[in-house]
């Protein structure tokens, strides 16, 4: 079953193409299947006229942590009166969920995929993390795979206080148990959670079971995270936040993508992290929301995507770039991010005639109608 989209005003189609006006494409199945002017476009089994509106690929969402139950507002609140953000905070989500049904989790991942999808987000990355026990980091990253596309192990997240040889075990027997349910693991290397040479003993054993890897690097102050990242070829070394300029070079003389989470730093009162600095430099630069509880608690990637124009000064091109073609290039997805035949049929339509709509509006919710693999999951409000 083929579907024209035509009357497209502006396309974006992060490939070959680059952005294109008057435009039309054809999705065949779960595919894309032909891009170009709207006057030559083929005859197919449906159309949908968008009537002048902007088309891009869908958001790649590639860090967030949504397996979880529980309610962090109270900390939130108490952030904004003073408190700083620590990492012994994971601890109380880890008691909430580990005391949750499996359904009850269910409905709470199906809720934030929705409440994502519905602001353009066709592709999510999620981790485990709020187990922290065999069992537990089993059940979040089998709970996990119903229902978004990457799942990541994050045994290591934080040391439970129970626990006596917790890097042995995260490095071991829950590696062992949780492989395979995912194709990443990742590591959180910060004061407070785990040092450079523990993160680096669960990361090794993980790229040793044939996982990507990934690392929370340098979230609340420098530190080593980064540059494992680098050594280890991380896909990703997320976060970024405080940044020397040796670490900036580092990523740019390397294949890791640096994943930034401006929400995150923003719910945490920490500095937006060097993204001009970053671009600059010759990195590769991906934004994602880091959705979870305690530090961070939004689905919402026009919101990184409008904060990462207006308060980090990249340019629009540069945002949509980082919020579709990069993260999904650090997940190892060539097949996500853009709108090229033989793409995967993932694409939003905003109600506005371009993309710079997105930072020239922000706060305002302008998904108009959004594909994932070739199906519309929100269709355009009746008019
Ligand atoms: O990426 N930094 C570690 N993990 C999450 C926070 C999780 C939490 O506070 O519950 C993050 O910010």
């Amino acid at each position: 079953m083929s579907t024209l989209i035509t009357g497209i005003g502006e396309l974006t189609t992060q490939g070959g193409l680059g952005t294109l006006h008057n435009a039309a494409l054809v999705l065949e199945g779960e595919l894309i299947e032909w891009v170009g002017p709207a006057t030559s476009a083929p005859h197919c089994d449906t159309a949908v006229d968008v009537e002048g509106r902007a088309v891009l690929p869908g958001w790649v969402d590639s860090h967030t942590h949504l397996l979880f139950a529980g309610d962090r507002s109270a900390e939130f609140g108490a952030r904004m009166a003073g408190e700083p953000y620590a990492a012994g905070g994971i601890m109380t989500t880890v008691e909430a969920t580990r005391a949750a049904t499996d359904d009850e989790l269910r409905a709470n991942l199906r809720r934030l995929v929705a409440e994502a999808a519905s602001q353009g987000t066709t592709c999510l990355e999620t981790k485990t993390g709020y187990g922290l026990t065999v069992d537990d980091e089993v059940r979040l990253a089998r709970l996990a795979a119903e229902q978004v596309d990457e799942v990541t192990y994050l045994g290591a997240h934080v040391t439970p206080p129970d626990t006596a040889d917790y890097v042995s075990l995260a490095a071991g027997g829950m590696l062992t148990a949780v492989a395979p349910h995912v194709r990443w693991a990742d590591a959180f290397c910060e004061t407070g959670a785990f040092t450079a040479d523990e993160s680096r003993e669960v990361l090794t054993a993980a790229a040793a079971t044939g996982l990507g890897l990934r690392v929370h690097a340098n979230q609340l102050a420098p530190g080593p995270g980064v540059q494992l990242a680098v050594e280890l070829q991380a896909a990703s070394a997320d976060h970024c936040t405080h940044l020397t300029a040796q670490d900036i070079d580092a990523l740019a003389g390397s294949t890791t993508v640096a994943t930034l989470l401006p929400a995150c730093d923003l719910s945490t009162r920490q500095p937006l992290p060097p993204a001009r600095a970053l671009l600059d430099a010759g990195a590769r630069v991906a934004l994602a929301t880091n959705c979870n509880p305690g530090s961070s608690y939004t689905t919402s990637m026009p919101y990184c995507v409008a904060t990462a124009v207006l308060q980090m000064h990249m340019t629009i091109d540069e945002a949509l770039t980082a919020a579709t073609r990069t993260p999904a290039l650090s997940l190892n997805r060539p097949d996500l991010g853009h709108l090229t035949p033989g793409a995967r049929a993932d694409l939003q339509v905003l109600d506005a005639p371009s993309a710079t709509h997105l930072a020239y509006r922000p706060g305002v919710p302008l998904t108009w109608a959004v594909w994932r693999k070739g199906t519309s999951s929100r269709p355009a409000p009746a008019r």
